[in-house]
């Protein structure tokens, strides 16, 4: 049994029961809301050595835990902490990857259907009565046949995705700041390229400043009238305005989101959208996988303080 470490627990409503018990068995815990460096009290100032978090850990909150050693991460998209701060400060970081990935392989192929296939607006359209009040549903503007995919963000969860869209004999393309050797799909080096050669983009693309708003008017136009836009990644990734009126004035045909650049708020234009297939973002939010993502962060904490081998830590 690890000796009894002190853990801040940020956002605890992220954990669930069996996560924050294991934790409890084997730390102190002191958990607060919010990362705010003013909630710091002095004995969590003198005595935490280690975070579990979902993201939102800022150079300020370390700096004022002069003990931090390490930032356990819950999800693998660690873009709300500040990992290049962590790193010059010794600060070890770790995330959840792999636990997720056919997860949210499987919610990105049911968010694209969806889209596609109207199936939001058929069902809403169904609860409101409709199918009695007027018979059959219109026939959906868009299919799934046809399509060529094009993946921005080929890591392991895009890879996930392709595999899959291998079966619906789909052709997929992607786009990466560098190109993956040994897989058979083609490269585009610009997002550009990707969105001129496709008509369905999926953007898996991890947040943060390097892919702040790629996807802007100029590739949403790239994509074309018959586009759609499926995000699975993060919203900041999107310049939302520009999606919305891309949606509006028929730029593009459709999106399925299931993240948000402000969450929990989402655009009014994006919510009144009639063409729209909106996700609270859920990608990897079942109790099977939600479990598995809070065991590999609480296991991080405990390799990392009984062995000091962090399980999964983050790219350099
Ligand atoms: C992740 O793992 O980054 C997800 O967005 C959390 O669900």
């Amino acid at each position: 049994k690890t000796e009894q470490q002190p853990v801040a627990i940020l956002v605890p409503g992220h954990f669930n029961d069996h996560a924050v018990g294991r934790i409890d068995r084997t730390f102190r815990r002191i958990g607060i809301e919010r990362a705010d460096p003013s909630l710091v009290t002095d004995e969590m100032r003198e005595t935490v050595r280690g975070i579990a978090c979902f993201g939102g850990i800022n150079a300020a909150l370390m700096d004022a835990l002069p003990r931090l050693e390490i930032i356990a991460n819950f999800g693998v998209g660690y873009d709300s902490v500040d990992a290049r701060h962590a790193g010059q400060n010794g600060i070890m970081v770790t995330n959840t990857p792999d636990v997720l990935t056919e997860e949210v392989a499987d919610t990105t192929i049911g968010l694209l259907i969806n889209t596609v296939r109207e199936m939001y607006a058929a069902e809403k359209w169904l609860r409101d009565g409709g199918w009695v009040k007027t018979g059959h549903y219109p026939l959906s503007r868009l299919t799934l046949r046809g399509r060529s995919v094009g993946i921005f963000g080929m890591g392991r969860i895009g890879l996930a995705v392709a595999r899959r869209l291998e079966a619906f004999a789909l052709p997929v393309s992607y786009h990466n700041r560098r190109k993956v050797e040994g897989l058979p799909y083609g490269y585009h080096a610009t997002l550009k390229g990707l969105a001129e050669a496709v008509d369905t983009l999926i953007c898996i693309a991890p947040g943060g400043a390097a892919t702040e708003k790629a996807i802007n008017a100029e590739i949403l136009s790239a994509l074309g009238p018959n586009g759609v836009f499926v995000n699975i990644g993060r919203g900041s990734t999107v310049d939302e305005a520009a999606l919305a009126a891309a949606l509006a004035n028929g730029t593009i045909a459709a999106a399925g989101l299931d993240v948000f650049a402000d969450e929990p708020n989402v655009p009014r234009a994006l919510l009144e959208a009639p063409n729209t297939s909106l996700l609270p973002h859920v990608g990897s939010a079942s109790e099977h996988t939600r479990r598995a993502m809070a065991d590999l962060c609480v296991d991080n904490l405990i390799s990392w303080f009984s062995e000091r081998r962090p399980l999964t830590p983050v790219p350099e």
